[in-house]
């Protein structure tokens, strides 16, 4: 049975009845789940003795133009899943228990959220970071779960845990897709028939640099110039950026060296932002 918890009260009673030689991981998300969350849930519940997913679609990490409003909330059937899933407890809180309405304190990390998503969207890993601390606050897990797809999101979430001292081990799932090469994610439901087709040439633009890092090239602008022409041939794709980055510090780099690489896409089709990533890793 999956308990609901819908306040910070309720969900600090449960936490405070969990016995401290258990450890508890906590899976935050949006909801709409999918078969990537639920990967992330096996994660969870593998790696700790007690599991807790939170669902809250998060204001504050939203632009203005962005799909606050229409974001899906299929709350029933996420629930219905975690409990199929054998999660222990659900956290879904309604935006006034988050956020106060004069809430005035935020996390701002100053570095790694600054290129890629974080150029694009100003304010949203302010949002992410605010967030996701809070829920750290609240639930106090000893591990947290975040998937690979959203890869600065990690690289930020693990830069706060290092600068803020946080004692939470951070994992993170490897990227699920559809046997066409599209990543799972909730936005995917927003595609139609023409997006659909041309949404594998993400994955396929990441396959065909990551052929040619496997091959010996360890030129970042070779390796994105090569990623950059798979998409340049899907018309119907809004290629907003195609990076090779320093796998930590997301900083641009000229060649790849012993840390490896993230490989960082991001494109629209049609309305829809889609994002996806590859993180290569020099041969031992
Ligand atoms: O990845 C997400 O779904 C969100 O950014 C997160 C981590 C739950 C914070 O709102």
């Amino acid at each position: 049975m999956t308990i609901i918890l819908r306040t910070i009260a309720e969900l600090r009673a449960w936490r405070d009845q969990v016995p401290p030689d258990q450890k508890v991981a906590l899976v935050p998300t949006m909801g709409a789940l999918h078969a990537g969350h639920m990967s992330l849930m096996g994660l969870a519940r593998d790696r700790a003795e007690v599991s807790i997913a939170s669902i809250f679609v998060n204001p504050l990490q939203f632009g203005p133009s962005e799909d606050l409003s229409k974001y899906p909330r299929p709350v029933e059937a996420d629930i219905a899943l975690l409990e199929g899933a054998g999660i222990d407890a659900v956290f879904l809180p309604p935006v006034a228990e988050l956020y106060p309405e004069d809430a005035s304190t935020f996390v701002v990390e100053e570095s790694v959220s600054l290129p890629l998503c974080g150029a694009v969207r100003p304010g949203h890993f302010r949002g992410v970071a605010t967030v996701v601390l809070k829920l750290f606050n609240i639930v106090t897990p000893d591990i947290a779960v975040f998937g690979q797809k959203d890869a600065q999101q990690c690289v930020v979430i693990e830069r706060m845990v290092r600068d803020l001292n946080l004692r939470i081990d951070i994992v993170r799932g490897p990227i699920v897709r559809e046997p066409d090469g599209l990543a799972l994610s909730s936005r995917n439901i927003y595609l139609d028939a023409a997006d659909r087709r041309a949404a594998p040439a993400i994955f396929a633009s990441l396959e065909a640099a990551r052929l040619a890092f496997e091959a010996g090239e360890r030129n970042a602008e070779t390796l994105a110039g090569i990623g950059r022409a798979v998409l340049a041939a899907e018309p119907w794709l809004k290629l907003q950026y195609w990076e090779v980055r320093h796998p930590e510090s997301l900083a641009a780099i000229e060649t790849i060296g012993p840390a490896g690489a993230l490989f960082a896409v991001a494109a629209h089709l049609g309305t829809t932002r889609l994002i996806d990533n590859y993180l290569a890793r020099p041969a031992e």
